[in-house]
């Protein structure tokens, strides 16, 4: 096999960004991050279709709060001459208080902080990093980056316009907020030589002001991006962003990572995301062929990324990518069930391609146990494929006859097309003994309405009894 790096890390950055063995120094030539911001909001996994009555459980919290964590990070960068700064900066923001800039600003940049220190130390002398952050903190987080990276190694800050607004947005009072703010840095004034220009074709019928046809490439890209008819990025309102979406909130788009691996880094390099969500970092590498590491704190975000790929880029198989801190065995499947229920249903959730998840650990709610969602599209012969709808539903413990039949229920409920309960596999009497016979069919075969799926089925990836058929996320890629 050839010796190309794939790995998802489902840790915190913080441990793996440290790790010499994972991470040595100078060892990667792109570094793209998109930290939760200092907003104070939690981001939820919606999904539409499900009606209102369901409660949509945090995918993450965007909120650092000021612990004895926090005070151990001021203290080390307290310790280090030339760490200091570091330091000072956090304490300056800590003396700022308002409604955006509370202690919790502070908190956010120590953890920024110790994280990009370790970032500086991997960058190969050649790379390049680029921070995505919003008008909240971009301004403290420059600060930082200019006393860790250095200011001579600022390029650019980047202003990317977001979308078209419309809606109740448009009825804010004063301006509205409609960008975000990516700031590139180098590691070093080498790595100059190796950014590859990219340029927007001119528009057709264009001509000089000498009144001559332009000969050459096009318009060089700025530093504002997505602000033009010319450089029309897809943006979240645009049709062809919502087919990559996979309800991963804050999710980026496809377009905007790719010009950023494009222009800074070259086929073969490595790209690393330390907070990669749902990976679109690690999709935009593998479209142009370049490694790449994403690490993501949450259990929902490997398996994700992981089905992401291996739907998009038809050459890759299971064993190319590397996933590490997941469940690998029964034992380790049987202790994250025990220890933390909600991360176990996120596990199987992002491992099984399930999105959305709806209830709270231990809530019981009126969600009516929807844990996630499969979408899938059943073949039949003459009609437009139209989507349907799995529920999933996760047990870590004790399957008893209820849960197997509201599982029904809520297939009803929801008007949705099937229902997945997934297990252990001493749990599967109960699940075969009381589920609904039902079926459904397509061009393919019959399926059933309620089925059960072990964890021993999910650990050696057989497929889940359903349509085969799904879109594939990236449209270029469609069949
Ligand atoms: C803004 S989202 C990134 C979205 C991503 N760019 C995409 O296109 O999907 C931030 C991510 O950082 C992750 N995260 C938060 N704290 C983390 C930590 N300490 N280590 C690793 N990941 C973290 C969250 O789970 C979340 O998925």
């Amino acid at each position: 096999m050839e010796d190309i790096t794939r790995q998802l890390y489902a840790y915190d950055n913080l441990a793996v960004l440290n790790d010499e063995l994972v991470l040595p120094s100078e060892s990667v030539d792109l570094i793209y991050l998109d930290p939760p911001f200092n907003s104070n909001s939690t981001y939820n996994l919606p999904f539409k279709n499900l009606g209102k009555d369901v409660a949509a459980v945090a995918a993450f919290q965007d909120t650092w709060a000021w612990g004895p964590e926090e005070d151990e990070h001021l203290a080390r960068l307290d310790a280090g001459p030339r760490t200091k700064l570091l330091a000072d900066v956090v304490r300056f923001a800590q003396q700022i208080r308002g409604p955006r800039t509370s202690v919790n600003l502070a908190a956010y940049l120590v953890n920024m902080a110790v994280r990009l220190i370790p970032m500086r130390r991997v960058l190969k002398r050649t790379g390049s990093i680029y921070l995505h952050c919003d008008p909240t903190a971009n301004s403290y987080l420059r600060l930082l980056m200019d006393a860790i990276f250095g200011q001579d190694n600022f390029r650019n800050e980047i202003v990317w316009r977001i979308g078209w607004v419309s809606g109740f947005k448009t009825q804010k009072r004063g301006w509205i907020r409609n960008h975000d703010t990516i700031l590139y840095y180098v590691a070093s004034p080498e790595a100059i030589k190796h950014f590859n220009k990219e340029y927007l074709p001119y528009p057709e019928g264009y001509v000089r002001r000498d009144g001559k046809r332009p000969t050459g490439r096009g318009f060089p890209i700025e530093d504002t991006w997505n602000c033009s008819e010319g450089d029309r990025l897809d943006s979240i309102m645009i049709k062809s962003f919502s087919r990559e979406k996979l309800g991963y909130p804050t999710q980026k788009n496809l377009d905007l990572l790719e010009r950023i691996v494009k222009a800074s880094s070259n086929p073969g390099d490595l790209v690393l995301d330390p907070f990669c969500g749902c990976g679109t970092a690690m999709h935009a590498a593998e479209l142009h062929q370049r490694q790449w590491i994403g690490i993501d704190i949450s259990r929902f975000s490997a398996g994700l990324v992981r089905e992401r790929l291996l739907k998009n880029i038809p050459t890759l198989s299971d064993e190319d990518i590397l996933v590490f801190g997941l469940p690998q065995s029964l034992g380790e499947a049987r202790t994250l069930a025990a220890n933390d229920k909600f991360e176990f249903e996120k596990w199987v959730c992002g491992a099984i391609g399930a999105h959305g998840m709806y209830h709270n650990p231990g809530d019981k709610g009126a969600d009516g146990g929807v844990d996630g969602v499969i979408e899938f599209y059943p073949l039949i012969m003459g009609k437009t494929p139209q989507k349907e709808l799995a529920i999933v539903q996760v047990k870590g413990g004790n399957v008893t006859p209820d849960a197997v039949r509201a599982l029904y229920a809520t297939v009803k409920r929801f008007d949705a097309t099937a229902g997945v309960l997934v297990c252990f596999a001493d749990q599967m009497t109960t699940v075969e003994n009381n589920r609904n016979l039902d079926t459904f069919a397509d061009a393919a075969g019959e399926y059933p309405v309620i089925q059960g799926y072990t964890v021993e089925d999910l650990l050696q990836q057989k497929p889940i009894n359903l349509p085969t058929y799904r879109l594939r996320d990236d449209a270029r890629l469609t069949p």
